[in-house]
């Protein structure tokens, strides 16, 4: 084997020494064996940098274009400033765990206990990858719903696990009760739920909750309800949240984002309930992982939750009219919708439009040819029908840049 040819699988470096021979160590060749052979630059990523490098606008990744409110930064200018710069507690910032408790109860009628079932996190993201670890074994097998949010396979893998993927049921993007009821067996370790759902919008119901509450009664299996759009649910509809459901609570982990909540999506803080059982075990693992939350931000987010409690209420509203307006303009185009019902996100047809180009490649083609980049939403299935003639627009945006990107999009 040669440096220039590697075998398939299997990185290899090189790491430069110093120009003078005497000083310079061996080469040392790195072999790397990737444990995540499939993973590689993300689709956001990917997109994102198109967008910037043509001057597209950024409908692509999740992420509003406009701050969080003033109050919260500044909030966490003071905490800076006041001396607030030290590890936190491993679990959280006990006012911000309160905070997250009395929520819990006040929105879901759950009283869970700040210490042994909250526990705060640098982003969902790693609540999640910490959920996976602490529970996953080798061999087990975790049921996703397709398509589904990407970090949830590499960190099933990174814990010997297996991926079952079973696909939400287009157009509606509802549960597939016959594939659930066929995939559940002795090595079912987790179900994993997100709800509202990326990217389809869609939400599981109360009734959803209650039959797989029957589904799963008697099995040795958890559950991680990814819940980080809980309050974007639109046209007077509930969220029907895990966390309100006793018998499916007794087995889960419940976990939202203060960034999707609060606008500061890059300040990757969030959260998980979880009954003490499951927190202990979680907490085990995140400990290692990062340890702590970033501090100031959970103070400054403990403050803002207490003082401006009228936040979450009212972002439903805030989130639907721009729903509204970004669907409103798109009524003229030639793209197919339903408008979403809940998340910032709006799933789009374009079958009347290329229906010669798969989703990736119109994906690109909007970006580089129309200026507005979408995301493709193949890439959250493992095996995407090939009639999939959908991309993902995020409206989390400002009203101005809402109305170029509708203008943009209908002159297509
Ligand atoms: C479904 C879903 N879960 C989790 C996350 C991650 O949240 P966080 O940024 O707090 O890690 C996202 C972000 O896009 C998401 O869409």
């Amino acid at each position: 084997m040669t440096a220039s040819n590697p075998p398939a699988g299997i990185g290899y470096s090189c790491l430069p020494g110093p120009r003078d021979p005497a000083r310079r160590p061996a080469q040392i060749a790195t072999m790397i064996v990737s444990k995540l052979p499939h993973v590689g630059t993300t689709i956001f990523t990917r997109m994102s940098q198109l967008a910037a490098q043509t001057g597209a606008i950024n409908l692509s990744q999740g992420f509003p274009d406009y701050d969080g409110p003033e109050a919260l930064r500044e909030a966490v200018g003071r905490h800076i400033a006041s001396g607030h710069n030290q590890y936190a507690p491993m679990t959280g910032l006990p006012a911000l765990r309160e905070q997250v408790a009395a929520k819990t109860g006040a929105l879901y009628g759950r009283a869970v206990d700040a210490d042994s079932e909250v526990t705060i996190t640098p982003g969902a993201t790693q609540a999640i990858f910490c959920a996976i670890q602490a529970l996953v074994r080798p061999g087990d097998e975790v049921i996703v719903f397709d398509p589904c949010y990407d970090s949830y396979e590499p960190s099933v893998e990174l814990a010997g696990g297996r991926c079952v993927h079973l696909q939400l049921q287009a157009p509606a993007f509802t549960l597939d009760w016959t594939a659930l009821e066929r995939a559940l067996n002795a090595r079912t370790r987790l179900i994993v739920l997100n709800t509202p759902h990326n990217p389809s919008g869609s939400l599981i119901g109360r009734a959803d909750l209650d039959r797989l509450a029957e589904l799963i009664r008697g099995r040795d299996l958890y559950l991680l309800s990814d819940e980080v759009y809980e309050h974007l649910v639109f046209d007077g509809l509930a969220h029907a949240s895990v966390l309100s459901h006793d018998e499916l609570y007794a087995r889960a982990f419940v976990v939202s984002s203060f960034g999707k909540t609060y606008h500061v999506t890059g300040w990757k803080t969030g959260y998980v309930v979880a009954p003490p059982a499951l927190s202990a075990e979680l907490r085990k693992v995140h400990q290692y992982v990062s340890f702590c939350g970033v501090t100031p931000l959970q103070y400054a987010l403990a403050d803002f939750m207490a003082e401006h409690p009228e936040h979450v209420s009212e972002l439903p509203a805030f989130y639907q009219a721009k729903r509204d307006l970004f669907c409103d303009l798109l009524v003229d185009s030639r793209f197919v919708f339903t408008p979403a019902a809940g998340t910032y996100f709006q799933l789009v047809d374009y079958s009347a439009i290329r229906p010669d180009l798969d989703d990736v490649q119109m994906a690109e083609w909007l970006t580089r040819e129309h200026g507005v980049a979408a995301i493709p939403i193949s890439v959250f299935y493992q095996s995407a029908p090939s009639d999939l003639r959908l991309v993902r627009f995020c409206f989390a945006k400002r009203e101005e840049t809402l109305r170029e990107a509708a203008r943009r999009l209908c002159a297509i």
